[in-house]
């Protein structure tokens, strides 16, 4: 049985655990006000929140029903439309409606959630976060122009909002209804009715994290698949430094990375690469083994870790196998992994204070869009000098791919333009891209020469390069 609290009430279900929340939503309890537009997660229509402890603390994150399995919200508070409703416009819906932010309204339940997330995050209060929280969130009417007023009026509504005490701000202030302010405690009571995370399925090979992957490409067969669910597993939680490493669990997801004090610290530049990757409500539940498992010649993380020199722990349940991330593609869609091994951990070391890396990434809009060439880079220097260097690239052949030739071609060289462009043109030789919808032989080329220049002129921003550009 799964049981969790649906805007104001517990609810309990026998439902298999592969059933989406979207449907059982609307098709069960009669929410309609969740939208379904793509079922694939691109659209927002579908946005709930989800409420979840973590470390005895409420924290709400929006999420696309359309690809969160039930067995993944058990326990938790989910958030749809309905469950924002006062007795009267809420001030956010007011907003929408002041500013004409809702023409046919289809979108418009997705927008008030993601914005209600807003509300209740720890965020500070900024226009540009504001904007941020609905970036996974399409309207085909407005023109947004009317959403980006309300979020910024949203932003100055909230501009007292203190990060911890966010949830008692919006509740005190009747901006969300008052039972807000009741969940967490309501939660830590259910949660401890609750024996732990869910019972894993037996005898199956179907391993599910965030879902955002294998409920696009299988949205009818899983809720009849047993499932063995990884994202609420302790094993898979939870990023820490060991030694001299960066832990990532398996089911870290991409907020989760970006929330992470370790990796704030260590990888910096990860806040901003992260805006780069899919939208706010699918990096709320997409997670790191999930991007590596999908093998997308074009997976943004997998490119990223790649670079890193990640190593993957894959446990069968029994016992654990350390593979380099580099290894563990061979051929397209084919890995280097048994249908019992999951993804336990991801560690990664941690940079010096000599080390630069980079991700760059073209697609044809910024948020929630495939790349049609992503790369990353990895240097570390000497003096002058290259120490180390790792260089990986999506997009351009079958399998993620890291460029050994290129990398080693970089290693005990002195950094100049005339290295770089050989650089260029060692990759061309080391990549076999095809021509699809996201662009000819001959563009993907282009752009990763591109992008190689790109790195160098983020990277090392005194180097002379005007001649490479
Ligand atoms: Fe479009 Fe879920 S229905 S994101
Ligand atoms: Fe029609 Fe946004 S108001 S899709």
């Amino acid at each position: 049985m799964i049981q969790f609290i649906l805007n104001e009430k517990e609810v309990n279900t026998h439902l298999p655990p592969g059933t989406l929340l979207l449907d059982y939503i609307r098709y069960h309890k009669h929410l309609t006000g969740t939208k379904i537009g793509c079922r694939e997660g691109d659209c927002g229509a579908c946005t709930v929140l989800i409420g979840e402890l973590t470390n005895g603390k409420l924290r709400y994150r929006s999420a696309t029903s359309c690809l969160t399995a039930l067995g993944n919200i058990n326990g938790k508070h989910i958030v749809t439309i309905e469950g924002l409703n006062m007795q009267d416009l809420n001030p956010v819906q007011q907003l929408m409606c002041d500013e004409a932010g809702t023409q046919c309204g289809f979108c418009t339940p997705g927008f008030v959630v993601s914005m209600a997330g807003f509300c209740l995050s720890d965020k500070e209060a900024t226009k540009e976060n504001a904007i941020a929280s609905i970036d996974g969130n399409i309207c085909r009417c407005t023109g947004y122009k009317s959403i980006e007023r309300a979020a910024y009026k949203l932003a100055d509504l909230l501009k007292e909002k203190q990060g911890d005490e966010a949830i008692d701000y919006v509740t005190s202030k009747g901006i969300l209804p008052a039972y807000f302010a009741t969940v967490e405690e309501r939660l830590k009571t259910l949660n401890s009715t609750l024996n732990g995370s869910l019972q894993s399925a037996q005898s199956t090979n179907i391993f599910l994290g965030g879902g955002t992957d294998l409920y696009v490409q299988k949205h009818d067969q899983m809720p009849h698949s047993s499932i063995d669910f990884l994202f609420n597993k302790q094993e898979t939680k939870g990023i820490r430094k060991e030694g001299n490493n960066c832990i990532i669990g398996g089911a870290a997801t991409v907020t989760d990375m970006i929330e992470s004090p370790v990796i704030k610290e260590y990888f910096p530049q990860f806040a901003g690469i992260s805006k780069l990757i899919s939208s706010t409500p699918i990096r709320n539940i997409a997670t790191i083994a999930g991007n590596f498992i999908n093998a997308s010649p074009i997976g943004d993380l997998t490119i990223l870790f790649l670079a890193l020199d990640a190593v993957v722990l894959l446990n069968d349940g029994t016992k654990t196998r350390e593979v380099s991330l580099r290894k563990l593609y061979k051929g397209y869609k084919q890995l280097d992994k048994q249908p019992n091994e999951f993804v336990q951990q991801v560690s990664v070391a941690l940079p010096g204070a000599d080390t630069y890396f980079n991700f760059e990434k073209i697609c044809k809009r910024t948020t929630l869009d495939i790349a049609s060439v992503n790369t990353a880079i990895n240097i570390t220097m000497k003096s002058s000098k290259i120490a180390a260097a790792a260089l990986s690239a999506g997009g351009v052949g079958p399998i993620p791919a890291y460029l050994s030739k290129s990398s080693a071609l970089l290693v005990g060289k002195e950094l100049t333009e005339e290295l770089i462009l050989e650089l260029c043109e060692t990759a061309q030789q080391e990549i076999a891209p095809i021509s699809d919808a996201r662009g000819s032989v001959e563009y993907k080329r282009l752009l990763l020469s591109q992008l190689i220049k790109a790195h160098f002129i983020v990277l090392f921003p005194t180097l002379k390069i005007e001649a490479i550009v």
